[in-house]
């Protein structure tokens, strides 16, 4: 069975779109089948980590939800090349960045459940052990919509009072919404913080298992979301703290 993991934050900015591709791309370099599905609707750019260009979108989430393709026409693999190990796969289902086509889909509206029938779908067609789904911050029909659906749903804040209290509200509806596996993963922590005493009261707070500390990384900031950081960086300390939340995700 495949584990769908829901990766959220309650404030923006925390790290999910990076953490989400660079957790794929870990799992998929270790031979399992994965796909990443961006359900930031309103601003999507997982696309761009993968180096998927504009001219090369096609068919995108909304299309299929907007009922004028099936989910399958989404999918892009972009694993060819990474030297991904045998049975490897990585697939992307991109969100379009087309303004006219985000806001009328907003004004229209969607059948939220295609989204969950989307992702079960994905499951079968592309025998995959891994789901990842990118989420919009905050409390909104599509992060709740990956919450309906997922094993895990992996709370992302950084050491921040808008985060670390909004995160309080995230774990809450998590558990009100019965997902089996609540986790915390800190990002952007600043050097010289207390590591185990930061993780201690965060699992405190929360009742939750914290399954990575990352740090604040001056390589990150200068890739500035130009391409998939393990991939570039395989031997940096962050890549080794995304192997850690890779692990404790893989299900
Ligand atoms: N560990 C890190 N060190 C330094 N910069 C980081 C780190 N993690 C993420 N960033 C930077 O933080 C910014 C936000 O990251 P990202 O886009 O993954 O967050 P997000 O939660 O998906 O944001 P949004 O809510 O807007 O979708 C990016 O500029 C990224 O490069
Ligand atoms: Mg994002």
């Amino acid at each position: 069975m495949a584990a769908v993991v829901a990766v959220h934050s309650y404030a923006g900015g925390a790290g999910k779109s990076h953490l989400t591709a660079n957790v794929a791309t870990l799992l998929a370099l270790d031979g399992l089948r994965v796909a990443v599905v961006d359900l930031d609707i309103p601003a999507p750019g997982l696309h761009l980590l993968f180096a998927i260009a504009d001219a090369d979108m096609g068919y995108c989430l909304k299309d299929y939800l907007m009922g004028e393709c099936e989910i399958e026409d989404t999918v892009r693999e972009v694993g060819a090349g990474l030297g991904l190990a045998a049975g490897g796969a990585l697939f992307v289902v991109p969100s379009s960045m087309d303004g006219e086509r985000i806001l009328d889909l907003q004004q229209r509206g969607y059948d939220i459940a295609l989204l969950g029938a989307a992702i079960r779908r994905l499951v079968d067609r592309f025998a995959l052990d891994v789901v990842v789904l990118d989420t919009h911050a905050g409390t909104n029909d599509e992060s709740m919509a990956a919450f309906a659906v997922a094993d895990t749903v992996a709370v992302v804040l950084r050491p921040d009072l808008q985060h670390t209290r909004g995160s309080q509200l995230t774990v809450s509806l998590a558990r009100q919404m019965g997902v089996p596996r609540i986790v915390m993963v800190l990002n952007l922590v600043a050097a010289g913080v207390d590591l185990a005493a930061l993780r201690a009261r965060t699992e405190e707070q929360y009742r939750c298992e914290v399954v990575a500390v990352l740090p604040d990384c001056q390589e990150m900031t200068a890739l500035g979301s130009g391409g998939v950081f393990v991939l570039l960086h395989p031997s940096h300390r962050l890549t080794r703290c995304y192997r850690d939340v890779a692990s404790r995700l893989r299900g």
